[in-house]
This record gives C-alpha cells, structure tokens and sequence, in this order.
C-alpha cells in the first residue's frame, strides 16, 4: 500500500481491508448471538455519513429481522472534535418502546453518543445499544457502555472506508494514519 495525500496532508497505511471484514464479522457474531431467535426487531441506526460503509457490510451479515433508520449528526471540524454535537438530518420514525442499535464507524471523546444516546431515550427508546467500528479506547472515558467493537483504536487521526479527512477519503478500502501522528 502506498501513502496518499488529501487536503495537503499525508497519510500512511494502518488497517488493511482484511483486518477491517474481519472485525465486521467478529461483530456481526456478537450482533447474531444476541438477537437471533431473540424475538426483538431492532432498528439499527446508521449514523451519517461515516458510518455508510460500516453500516453496509454489516446488515447483510444479520440474521434476524431488523429496521434500518438514519441519522446524521456532526461533531468534527477537520482532524478535531469540535464537542458540540450538531444533528444535520434527523429521526423520522417511531422509536417508543423499541430497542435501538447505534452503529458509528468511531467513538473517540463519546460527546456524539452520549448525546444520541440521550435522544434517542427522550423519544423512549426501551433499549439503546452502541456498536462501533472502531474506538479510541485511551480517550473513550464516559460512563455510557460501547457494546459492540469492531476495533479499538490508538489516539489517532484515522481516514479511509467511511472515515473522512474533511469530507475527503471516505471510499479508501483500507484505513490510513496521519503521517505525522505515527511514532
Ligand atoms: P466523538 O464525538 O468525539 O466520539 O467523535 C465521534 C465522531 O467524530 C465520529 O462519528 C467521526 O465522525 C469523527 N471522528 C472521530 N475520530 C475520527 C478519526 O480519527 N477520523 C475521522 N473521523 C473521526
Ligand atoms: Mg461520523
């Protein structure tokens, strides 16, 4: 794998293609075990527009029913949480009583989940559960439990297969660091 630039910034390789199916399937298996035959239709909640790709690979490997609603919400000005997050597009479906299944492409400082998280129990969610890709374990330090991980993550700016640097590189196949944050 080569490095690439975006927006003037250089990025080098970090999680090939492979560990990334992997990590899917490892929590389509947690997913699977928890709510096959379980007799509860969640919705799984896309957060946009990271998550796309995420949320993507994932339901095709689902095997129980489940509704698919989005969401977008907005928290990063280039490589930094900004911690005020702002929600672009909002909910249009009845969430009373039902069990929620937050899928995030990250969590880094959980200023974004916490406050959906929040949301979605204010419009009475009966059940909110978070599954990410990836989390920023080292930062992460909120008390809201993270229930599905695909992979913990160093404190780091990552961009490729949902993640962007500016709206930029979100269809990179595999994930990449910023040059200047490897040790
Ligand atoms: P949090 O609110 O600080 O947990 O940040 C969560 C959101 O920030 C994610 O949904 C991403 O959109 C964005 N984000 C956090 N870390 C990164 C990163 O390393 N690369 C790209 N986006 C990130
Ligand atoms: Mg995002």
């Amino acid at each position: 794998m080569e490095s690439i630039r975006i927006n003037g910034k250089d990025f080098v390789p970090y999680i090939t293609n492979e560990k990334i199916i992997a990590a899917v399937d490892k929590v389509a298996a947690e997913l699977n075990n928890d709510f096959f035959g379980s007799g509860v239709t969640p919705v799984m909640l896309c957060v946009l527009n990271g998550s796309i790709i995420f949320c993507g690979h994932l339901m095709p490997r689902l095997k129980f029913s489940c509704e698919l609603a989005s969401i977008r919400l907005k928290s990063y000005e280039g490589t930094k949480s900004t911690g005020d997050v702002k929600e672009v597009i909002g909910l249009d479906i009845d969430l009373k009583g039902r069990t929620v299944i937050i899928v995030e492409d990250i969590v880094d400082t959980g200023a974004t989940i916490e406050s959906l998280v929040g949301q979605l129990k204010e419009k009475g969610a009966a059940d909110v559960r978070v599954c990410t890709f990836s989390l920023k374990s080292d930062v992460y330090k909120r008390n809201i439990k993270i229930d599905y991980v695909g992979l913990e993550i160093a404190n780091k700016f990552i961009v490729g297969w949902g993640l962007d640097y500016d709206q930029m590189g979100r269809q990179l196949a595999d994930i990449y660091i910023l040059k200047d944050q490897i040790e």
